[in-house]
């Protein structure tokens, strides 16, 4: 079974308006059970838009949207998916620890579950001294951690994250990047990722769209192939070589040949 399909989706904005907007132009994209996709490409080409169709947050003008074989809707009530978007959305007035139960109460988990699930997800991502902490007592890398955790209490078998390390430290992001490959690796979770980052899309997928902005379409799908990532996969020829195709992509250049081993 595939974990996101999205058949022939446009996306317009203000239909019929002076401010109308085509954000997305016919986007056919599938993703496996278990793959991790790293969506990439100009401000406003509409990656976020892709990932908010796939949430249900908002609907397509035309085509199909499907998450774990269900229609967009049905997949969001059975909370088939975890969400960490670019802003962390918190809730001010809950704690860390009750914002990252929240998905869990919402699920209906005992007291006991959700306090223990929290718990593991907040230590996870390096916040187990935090739990009793306010979102506004936190630093912006560390709500964005938070965040993470809440989308990941679940265990939901799909993940949709938006620039979710975007305002980490560069040390930060590489651990939450590789911590993150590790629970998917160990649940089995896809992942649909947003990022403004070549390495990191590279470093984390599995396949990297690259999308071009007005209308948002997806130019090219680069397949990236490094096997199991460690420390000296970020050194590794292979990594680069992808780092180029994906750079090349988004510049609308042809794609290089494989640089020889
Ligand atoms: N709710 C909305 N109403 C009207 N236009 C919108 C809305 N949301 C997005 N758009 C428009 O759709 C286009 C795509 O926006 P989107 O946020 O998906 O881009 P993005 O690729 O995520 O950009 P960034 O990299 O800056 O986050 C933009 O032109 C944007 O102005
Ligand atoms: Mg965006």
């Amino acid at each position: 079974m595939t974990a996101v399909a999205l058949a022939g989706v446009t996306k317009v904005f203000n239909a019929g308006r002076t401010d109308e907007v085509t954000a997305l132009a016919t986007i056919d994209l599938t993703v496996e059970n278990g793959e991790f996709v790293s969506l990439i490409g100009p401000s406003g080409c509409g990656k976020s838009t892709l990932l908010r169709l796939v949430a249900d947050l908002i609907q397509p003008t035309a085509g199909t949207v499907t998450v774990a074989g269900k229609p967009a809707k049905q997949a969001r009530i059975d909370q088939e998916y975890g969400i960490a978007f670019q802003q962390a959305g918190l809730f001010d007035w809950r704690t860390v620890q009750r914002n990252v139960e929240l998905p869990l109460e919402l699920r209906g988990s005992s007291r006991s579950e959700r306090h223990d699930r929290a718990r593991e997800m907040l230590e996870l991502v390096g916040l187990a001294d935090f739990a009793g902490h306010y979102p506004a007592q936190l630093s912006g890398g560390m709500q964005q951690r938070v965040a993470i955790a809440r989308a990941l209490a679940v265990h939901p078998p799909l993940l949709l994250m938006d620039e979710p390390f975007g305002a980490l430290d560069e040390m930060t992001r590489e651990r939450l990047q590789d911590e993150l490959l590790r629970i998917c690796a160990s649940t089995g979770t896809s992942v649909v990722f947003v990022t403004h980052s070549i390495p990191e899309a590279v470093y984390l997928s599995h396949r990297v769209v690259v999308m071009s902005a007005r209308p948002g379409r997806i130019t090219e799908i680069v397949p990236v192939d490094l096997g199991e990532r460690g420390e000296a996969t970020r050194q590794s020829p292979g990594f680069f070589t992808g780092i180029t195709k994906v750079r090349r992509a988004l510049r609308g250049g042809p794609v290089p040949a494989e640089a020889p081993a």
